[in-house]
């Protein structure tokens, strides 16, 4: 089941991803926003979903450990790939979503911390779409 689950997201997130990849090779596109460096995106998924696979087992220590894993991974110079106010916006929910699943899981709410989860997950689809849009804007 948690295995399912794990894979599920990793499809969805791939799917995710995959259509900014799409956008950003348009050919008459022109020079796209600077990629975030590989190490840093990888990192995100994997934290991602080491917290999904937490959650799902009830492992509320872990669960905080992966949520402040996102945290300073959302820190990091190389997040900052745009500097349009929605951008710094979605990032300050990001961390926020993030900081409630810290405090729900220290607070041992599991619900509290899946709902932080769930934030995250959109937070992930809202800025992809964004990314998207600032391409379509570029052209
Ligand atoms: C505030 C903005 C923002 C949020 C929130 C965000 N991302 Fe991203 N993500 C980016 C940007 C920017 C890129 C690079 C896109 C580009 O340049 O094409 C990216 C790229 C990726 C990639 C592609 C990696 C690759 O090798 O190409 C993955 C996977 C990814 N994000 C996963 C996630 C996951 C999982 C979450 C939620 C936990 C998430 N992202 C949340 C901004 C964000």
């Amino acid at each position: 089941m948690k295995r399912l689950l794990s894979l599920g997201l990793l499809v969805f997130c791939c799917l995710a991803q995959s259509g900014v990849q799409v956008a950003g090779q348009q050919p008459a596109t022109p020079a796209p926003p600077k990629p975030l460096p590989k190490g840093v995106m990888q990192q995100k998924l994997e934290s991602c979903q080491k917290l999904l696979e937490a959650l799902s087992l009830n492992d509320l220590p872990k669960a905080a450990d992966c949520a402040q894993d996102l945290i300073i991974l959302s820190q990091k110079a190389e997040w900052k790939v745009v500097a349009t106010p929605r951008y710094k916006e979605l990032s300050n929910e990001f961390r926020a979503a993030a900081e409630q699943v810290v405090n729900q899981s220290k607070a041992k709410n599991a619900d509290g911390a899946a709902l932080g989860y769930l934030d995250i997950s959109m937070l992930c689809f809202k800025c992809h779409k964004h990314m998207r849009e600032v391409r379509m804007a570029s052209r």
